[in-house]
């Protein structure tokens, strides 16, 4: 519904760039204009649809989405796929679930040292699981349980008013869909699965990767108080198979992409790997390209694992080409080999620039300065009573939301693609919103430096005294400001 209001928004901005996008919003005026996106497609109010149902690549609610499904492939079934996969058949199917990796819990979760549960963004699974090792490592254990999901189930399940609403629950292997169990963080860091309660466990910290507002929540409506507590910055990029052609994307581009079914380089909506609308990834993109998160053109592959694997092993140079997705930094870096990070030109930019210096650092130097725009701080909602959270959040709260964090936090942060908030320049409080200049409490960019690039022009440093005036204290064995 959204996505007609975000065409009107824009259509201006695309005026002025008609020279390097020549194209306007309309798509098509006939259906044979659609032929390129396949047989199926027809032109629809302008824009190019497939003729199928709710799994066509258009998003959902596109003029001509009858929200139901393609069971039976139309002919002529041009690929093996369309045979192995037809849905039109009596008989049963036995899935082979390739990724089953989750074993199935052996304790409840419950019988564990004191337990805290979170649940939400997936991409914030290491930086859990290192909170999760210190406190195990107390001397009175603190066990933190985590159910991986996305985003806006971290923000929905601490702002729901309705009780059996806030909870997690065991999520079994059933129909080719992997188990999805909590895992409890151990003492060695390693972490195992353990049963929740059979009606569900309430969850203590809701943690995201964008803020309640992007996921449709301002308030609770039982007069409850949330509070957004932040954790490290994270980083969301556009990504190509590294075979792609494409080195960067402006917010326009990607908006006509998006929002419009193509445009400029990426103009075949199959070959967009987006995600849904609770994914945190594509909401904090939506924000800054303005196409809403839940009316993105494209085909949702089932998280960022998804988007990454099925990314990556496209060869073919035409279709590597048309190919683009979104990806969690996290997730992009340990994939450079395969996947190129798309520098990106927001709204207002002259120039794109990628979150690192280059194309080979880690630096994330163009994130901490305010160069490259879709990044934001990382959520763990708690409710609060007084402004105090409960005893069982404050445990795990207590550990990052202190200017001065473990150096081992520090350290995962760093390796897990992520920026402490004690490395950034730059600060904002909305979704993608107005930056302004950050001086941290107790700065660690030195650090991260030394750690990301192997040097740094700080000064080393065992004490305060060994720093100048100008860099007077000694933060992390390097002299910073503060
Ligand atoms: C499935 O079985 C029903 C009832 O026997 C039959 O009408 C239908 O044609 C069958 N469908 C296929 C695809 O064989
Ligand atoms: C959105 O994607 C997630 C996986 O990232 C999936 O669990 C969820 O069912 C999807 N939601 C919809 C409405 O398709
Ligand atoms: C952050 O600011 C400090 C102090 O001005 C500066 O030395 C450092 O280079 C800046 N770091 C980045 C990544 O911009």
């Amino acid at each position: 519904m959204a996505a007609p209001l975000g065409v009107l928004v824009f259509s201006a901005l695309l005026a002025a760039c008609s020279v390097l996008l020549d194209k306007s919003k309309d798509q098509c005026a006939t259906n044979g204009e659609c032929a390129r996106f396949g047989a199926a497609f027809q032109c629809v109010q302008n824009v190019c649809i497939n003729g199928g149902g709710s799994d066509d690549a258009g998003p959902d609610g596109a003029p001509s989405d009858d929200g139901g499904s393609d069971a039976c492939v139309p002919s002529p079934k041009t690929k093996n796929a369309d045979f192995y996969n037809e849905k039109c058949t009596n008989s049963s199917c036995i899935p082979f679930d390739n990724c089953a990796k989750t074993a199935t819990p052996t304790v409840t979760c419950a019988s564990l040292p004191s337990p805290v549960y979170l649940t939400g963004s997936s991409a914030l699974r290491n930086f859990v699981g290192v909170v999760g090792k210190l406190l195990a490592s107390d001397a009175a254990p603190v066990t933190v349980v985590y159910q991986s999901q996305g985003s806006c189930v971290g923000v929905r399940t601490i702002y729901e008013a309705d009780p059996t609403k806030r909870v997690i629950k065991d999520v079994p292997s059933a129909g080719g869909r992997p188990a999805n169990y909590a895992i409890y963080f151990k003492a060695d860091r390693s972490a195992q699965e353990c049963f929740l309660e059979p009606d569900g466990t309430p969850v203590t910290i809701g943690i995201s990767d964008v803020y309640a507002n992007t996921c449709g929540y301002t308030a609770t409506t039982d007069g409850s108080t949330v509070t957004d507590y932040f954790g490290p910055v994270q980083p969301m990029a556009f990504v190509v198979p590294a075979s792609s052609k494409q080195q960067s994307i402006s917010a326009e581009a990607a908006y006509l992409a998006f929002g419009t079914g193509g445009g400029g380089p990426w103009s075949d909506p199959r070959f967009f790997f987006i995600r849904n609308s609770s994914s945190g990834t594509q909401q904090m993109v939506a924000n800054s390209i303005g196409v809403p998160g839940n009316a993105w053109w494209g085909i949702d592959r089932g998280g960022s694992s998804g988007v990454r694997d099925q990314l990556k092993i496209i060869v073919d140079q035409a279709q590597a080409d048309k190919a683009i997705g979104i990806l969690s930094s996290d997730v992009a870096d340990v994939e450079r080999a395969n996947l190129r990070v798309l520098a990106y030109q927001a709204k207002e930019q002259l120039c794109g620039y990628l979150p690192d210096s280059s194309a080979t650092s880690r630096d994330k130097a163009n994130v901490r300065d305010g160069h490259y725009d879709i990044w934001g701080p990382s959520h763990l909602f708690a409710r609060t009573v007084n402004g105090a959270p409960s005893a069982a959040a404050l445990a795990f709260l207590s550990r990052f939301v202190t200017p001065r964090i473990p150096v081992e936090l520090l350290d995962a942060e760093i390796a897990g693609s992520l920026v402490p908030q004690c490395a950034m320049n730059v600060t904002r409080t909305e979704e993608v919103g107005p930056m302004q200049s950050y001086q941290p409490p107790y700065s660690c960019g030195c650090y991260f430096d030394a750690k990301t690039k192997g040097s740094t022009s700080c000064k080393s440093c065992e004490s305060a005294s060994d720093c100048p005036s100008s860099a007077p204290t000694c933060n992390f064995g390097y002299c910073e400001v503060q």
